[in-house]
């Protein structure tokens, strides 16, 4: 049987200038199935999964290990995306070895084809050191969860003239060093439409307007399943928080009253 046709990095790169780069999150073997079959091109296993999957307030908490075991779900039910890994808070930033051994594991154990780096220039030794040594990297410039300690919270990012020189500088290095495509979080649609004429690489932008080479979202927002808050830039597609909580209900209730299992699900 031949392999299905899978998008690569290099295949993502290329689609600059030519079509708009769909890109999604997915941390489970079912969902990345789902997103795989609607066509999207680049599935990312964000650590946003600290908060969707795992509970936690933010992505500062997510090990490797939770990292790997999500991703090599994801990889098997994604079939012709290109899988990316997220490398959690701590497994790249102490070292360019650490950053290799741990990308090297996510490549090696989980399936995936790519893992991204929060960081700007200062991170393109890093990022210059993986591509070397085989691994593609989707850079991620702009609000880096992973940051949010130094950042103060979750803010728009380089709404000021010399932070929006800065991000420009940042992109300009973390294409140089030889990312296949950046992640632009949460700045101003004209600073994102001047990265992404700056660079010969995609931008995907996350809460960075319609200019970009493509977007990305956490699935869990576009669906409705994760809390109430819905930030600006999210759409919501679906709405299945209520449905599955008032699906449940009805499971619990008719448990209760012993309309369930009727006759049609009993041997
Ligand atoms: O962790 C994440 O989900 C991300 C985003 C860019 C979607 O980094």
């Amino acid at each position: 049987m031949s392999e299905p046709t899978r998008w690569t990095a290099p295949k993502i790169t290329a689609l600059k200038g030519r079509e708009k780069i769909v890109s999604l999150t997915a941390y489970d073997f079912s969902m990345a199935r789902m997103v795989d079959e609607a066509g999207i091109q680049l599935v990312l296993v964000g650590d946003s999964l600290g908060m969707t999957m795992l509970g936690y307030e933010n992505t500062l908490p997510v090990t490797l290990e939770q990292m790997l075991h999500h991703t090599a779900a994801v990889a098997r039910g994604a079939k012709h995306a290109l899988v990316v890994t997220d490398l959690p808070f701590l497994t790249y930033q102490v070292s360019v070895e650490q950053a290799l051994a741990n990308a090297g594991r996510c490549i090696k154990e989980a399936g995936a084809g790519a893992v991204k780096v929060e960081g700007g220039a200062f991170r393109a030794p890093t990022i210059r050191a993986l591509v070397e040594n085989g691994i593609p990297v989707l850079g991620h410039i702009g609000l880096t969860p992973q940051s949010i300690r130094a950042m103060g919270g979750y803010k728009v990012q380089g709404r000021k003239s010399d932070e929006a020189d800065h991000l420009l500088a940042d992109a300009r290095a973390v294409a140089e060093a030889g990312a296949f495509a950046i992640v632009l979080e949460a700045m101003p649609s004209e600073l994102a439409s001047a990265i992404t004429a700056a660079v010969s690489v995609p931008t995907i932008g996350i809460g960075a307007g319609p200019h970009c080479d493509g977007q990305i979202l956490v699935l869990h927002d576009i669906l409705g399943l994760y809390g109430e808050f819905k930030p600006k830039f999210v759409k919501r597609y679906a709405n299945f928080g209520p449905e599955v909580r008032s699906a449940l209900e009805q499971y619990r209730k008719e448990v209760s009253d012993g309309s369930f299992p009727g006759p049609e699900q009993s041997y």
